[in-house]
């Protein structure tokens, strides 16, 4: 098992062993790429999306928030182009009878020139030690350029033959490449054929006069049909956005990786909407401001890239991917689309309603052009999950599990630990934690010796335990202790909130942007 698939095993198991996500319908052995967030995951997901939301709501006095219904009239789908056009390219291997994504099967292969190039590059960093520089070994080992070359050649290929919905030429390549089923090695495969990933459902309660129904597959076109509604009711004035977060589904077809790619996720997506002919602007503003948004959590600005899009989707004059470092490697994150006046007019030819912008100060009225920040909050669930799961080597020999979340996102604040069940420590503990629990979600934990309990909340990813002692009996002080340092230090009772309060606020950490 290679070190990168030892990692994600490890947070697989810890995610359920520390209450975060369990798989759906356990007992019945599960639904495919369907979790659920357990105690932990649900204050983790509920902190990210706070955090989301001050961010991109609350601190912009030009972007305003809806929640718009998951089902929605089944035209807008014809509109947004979903019915139409959101489709993956299958590929059936006809002896195992697994399904697979073409194009996820060319791109791993891809992925395995890549890990190629990796190993060249690890190889000629320890041969040249600190005069190594690897933009230069890979712009000029021609082992290397090689590798680079047919990687862009087979994407390039396999990019405009999905343009051009050439199949064959799809299968051809999965042919060529000599691609073989992961599982059995068979290259015994079908043609490909498109497959589209909404979900159907049915409205009413009769079989002849149900109306078909889709669950959304993008919480985006919520935005879109409510944009003209929140533009005047709520005086906005462009270039102006429109947030939301909410559930989305897509019958996703490659199941893999755990909350990666699921069935159900969630997203959380703002649609900014600008004046024609200053989107490209608007575009860059917001890749930057996003990525600073990432940054501003600590996580390493070595694990973010952009990856900018060469084909781009039907609505869009320009794409980025924030990719992270996930224990997979380099993956999607987040999106940011610019997509033209696509949806806005789709949305008008179809409803035969104006979807207009008055703009006073051009004194005319236009279709607005929009720029969206789209991120799915599971993917960002595990992102930060997977980068704070950490095992340390102590001074004593030992190892210690340490979820170091950002301390602003971790489900519990502050566990509060009496040192011993007697003697009227629990009593004052109770007290401290009456008090806390106004401002911070703390937990109370009496259970075995101190040590144990640092470390079961160590691995919980609760950034301060709080003992109470005998002393604490006599001068109202009790020992805080910080998770990543392990530092203790003895404080007063009444400065524990302003001491907390401190590290955790949201304030506090998105000052950092
Ligand atoms: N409105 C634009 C849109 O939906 P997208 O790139 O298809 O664009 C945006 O999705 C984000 O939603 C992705 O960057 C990813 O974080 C998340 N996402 C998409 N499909 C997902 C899935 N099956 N499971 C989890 N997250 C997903």
């Amino acid at each position: 098992m290679s070190k990168q698939e030892d990692q994600f095993k490890k947070v697989l198991s810890h995610a359920k062993e520390y209450g975060y996500v369990f798989q759906s319908s356990e007992i019945y052995d599960g639904l495919s790429a369907v979790y659920d967030y357990a105690q932990n995951g649900v204050e983790l997901k509920k902190n990210i999306r706070e955090y989301w939301w001050q961010a991109m709501v609350q601190m912009h006095e030009n972007i305003v928030g809806i929640d718009a219904a998951i089902l929605m009239h089944p035209t807008t789908w014809k509109a947004s182009g979903h019915v139409d056009a959101f489709n993956d390219p299958l590929i059936d291997n006809k002896d195992s009878k697994k399904r697979y994504r073409a194009d996820v099967l060319i791109e791993d292969y891809c992925a395995k020139i890549e890990g190629k190039i990796n190993k060249e590059v690890s190889k000629a960093k320890k041969r040249f030690g600190d005069a190594f520089n690897k933009e230069e070994f890979i712009s000029t080992n021609g082992r290397v350029v090689g590798y680079q070359e047919k990687i862009n050649s087979i994407l390039t290929r396999m990019g405009k033959s999905l343009e051009n919905e050439d199949l064959a030429d799809v299968k051809l390549l999965i042919e060529e490449l000599e691609i073989a089923d992961p599982l059995t090695g068979s290259r015994n495969w079908t043609d490909v054929k498109q497959f589209n990933l909404m979900f159907g459902t049915k409205l009413g309660a009769s079989a002849e006069t149900a109306m078909d129904l889709y669950l959304r597959p993008e919480t985006a076109q919520g935005i879109f049909v409510n944009f003209l509604n929140v533009q005047k009711t709520g005086r906005m004035k462009i270039p102006f956005g429109i947030a939301q977060t909410g559930k989305a589904f897509r019958n996703e077809i490659v199941a893999r990786q755990f909350i990666f790619r699921m069935r159900e996720f969630e997203q959380m997506e703002m649609q900014f909407f600008v004046k024609p002919g200053t989107q490209k602007t608007w575009y860059e503003q917001w890749k930057e401001t996003r990525l600073k948004w990432h940054l501003s959590l600590g996580m390493g600005a070595e694990n973010y890239r952009f990856h900018d899009h060469d084909k781009l989707a039907h609505y869009a004059d320009a794409a980025a991917d924030i990719e992270f470092n996930f224990p997979f490697g380099f993956k999607e994150l987040e999106g940011i689309h610019s997509r033209t006046d696509f949806d806005l007019k789709a949305h008008e030819e179809f409803s035969g309603k104006k979807l207009h912008y008055f703009d006073p100060q051009e004194n005319k009225s236009y279709v607005p052009y929009v720029v969206e920040t789209s991120i799915g909050l599971d993917r960002m669930f595990l992102a930060v999950f997977s980068n704070s799961l950490q095992e340390e080597a102590l001074e004593n020999g030992t190892t210690r599990t340490v979820l170091k979340l950002p301390a602003v996102l971790a489900p519990y604040k502050a566990a509060i630990l009496p040192l011993v069940k007697k003697d009227g420590l629990p009593e004052v503990a109770r007290q401290i934690m009456d008090d806390l629990k106004w401002d911070f979600n703390v937990f109370y934990d009496e259970k075995d010796a101190v040590g144990k309990r640092y470390r079961r909340q160590d691995a919980a990813g609760t950034p301060f335990c709080i003992t109470i002692d005998h002393d604490t009996l006599v001068d109202n002080s009790v020992t805080i202790r910080h998770r990543d340092t392990m530092d203790q230090k003895r404080v007063a009772i009444s400065d524990l909130k302003e001491i907390i309060k401190k590290e955790v606020a949201i304030k506090t950490w998105l000052q950092k942007m």
